[in-house]
């Protein structure tokens, strides 16, 4: 039997680039940047779809800056939650499935050991919000759609924390970051690869792709410095001065403290354990910095 073919939104963003580059290995794909479908646009959605070739549409798209949200209530709610929904819609049409990635920003951030996919939600932010409210209506709308959330997204397509902690590191050894808020950082080359598994062996209804393991973004950015250090990069630091997220005056959206999630459902999927996030960021730096 062929592969199944792709159609993959956002195809210019951190995880779509990672998608297109994994998955055209095996996959015929259409690579579709906002130029090509914009989910604000939710009135052509049906008819561009309508006129592609696909059998599982990907869509890592959206408005994805939680501060950009709340300053772009209504861009937030037709790209996180109409877009999605009119993808959706077409997806069941035609009998295509569909993949929709989405967030840990749906939970609270209360203190709670791990977010399980059965967990109630209750998003502090618009970008949250509009990203349930878009899980939501992708789940009514198509009976084979998947919702996959992510947290902390790394990667090569986009510079991210450790990317940027380590750059600073080079300029200078006056660091901070927070030490009070959870997640768990996530490779995207690691969320590649369960994609390509979930493509072969059809899930439904909400997973969430994350690697093992917590941090905050202090313990996240002294772990890039030690891995950068240990390469041989000319960092002025490994110590990074923890802060409390309150500090942060300049942020505008709400930040959910902890969202660590659980990926148990994941591994019973794949079969075997998932790499700790540590493990999966060293590869990560080490392919980056590797002399050519
Ligand atoms: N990065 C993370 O740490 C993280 C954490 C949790 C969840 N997630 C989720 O994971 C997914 C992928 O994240 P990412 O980091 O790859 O995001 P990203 O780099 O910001 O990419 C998002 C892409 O969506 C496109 N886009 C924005 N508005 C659009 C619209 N109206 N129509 C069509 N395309 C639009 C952007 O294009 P333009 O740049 O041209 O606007 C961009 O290429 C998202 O669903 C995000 O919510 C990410």
């Amino acid at each position: 039997m062929p592969a199944p073919r792709l159609l993959i939104l956002g195809s210019n963003g951190g995880l779509g680039r990672a998608l297109v580059r994994k998955l055209s290995t095996v996959h015929e794909i259409t690579a579709w940047t906002r130029a090509e479908l914009d989910l604000e646009q939710s009135e052509t959605i049906a008819a561009k779809l309508a006129r592609c070739d696909f059998d599982v549409l990907l869509n890592p798209a959206g408005l994805t800056s939680p501060d950009a949200c709340e300053t772009q209530p209504e861009n937030a709610r037709l790209a996180n939650t109409a877009g999605p929904q009119a993808l959706a819609e077409a997806c069941q049409t035609r009998g295509a499935r569909m993949i929709h990635f989405s967030t840990d920003h749906v939970f609270s951030g209360e203190p709670h050991d791990l977010w399980h996919e059965h967990d109630a939600t209750r998003p502090v932010n618009l970008y949250g919000r509009t990203k349930r409210e878009g899980e939501k209506a992708v789940l009514k709308a198509c009976a084979d759609a998947l919702v996959a959330r992510v947290s902390w997204l790394f990667g090569p397509d986009k510079p991210s924390h450790p990317d940027q902690m380590i750059e600073r590191a080079l300029q200078t050894d006056d660091l901070s970051a927070v030490s009070d808020k959870a997640s768990v950082p996530t490779s995207t080359a690691d969320v590649c690869e369960w994609t390509a598994h979930l493509i072969a062996n059809p899930a439904s209804g909400i997973l969430h792709l994350c690697n093992s393991g917590s941090a905050s973004w202090h313990s996240w950015a002294e772990a890039a410095l030690a891995i950068a250090s240990w390469l041989g990069l000319p960092v002025k630091t490994t110590l990074v001065r923890p802060i409390l997220l309150a500090e942060l005056t300049q942020l505008r959206a709400a930040r959910p403290l902890r969202t660590v999630m659980s990926n148990e459902k994941l591994q019973t999927l794949l079969g075997g354990e998932i790499r700790d996030w540590s493990t999966a960021l060293e590869d990560y730096l080490t392919e980056k910095h590797r002399p050519r």
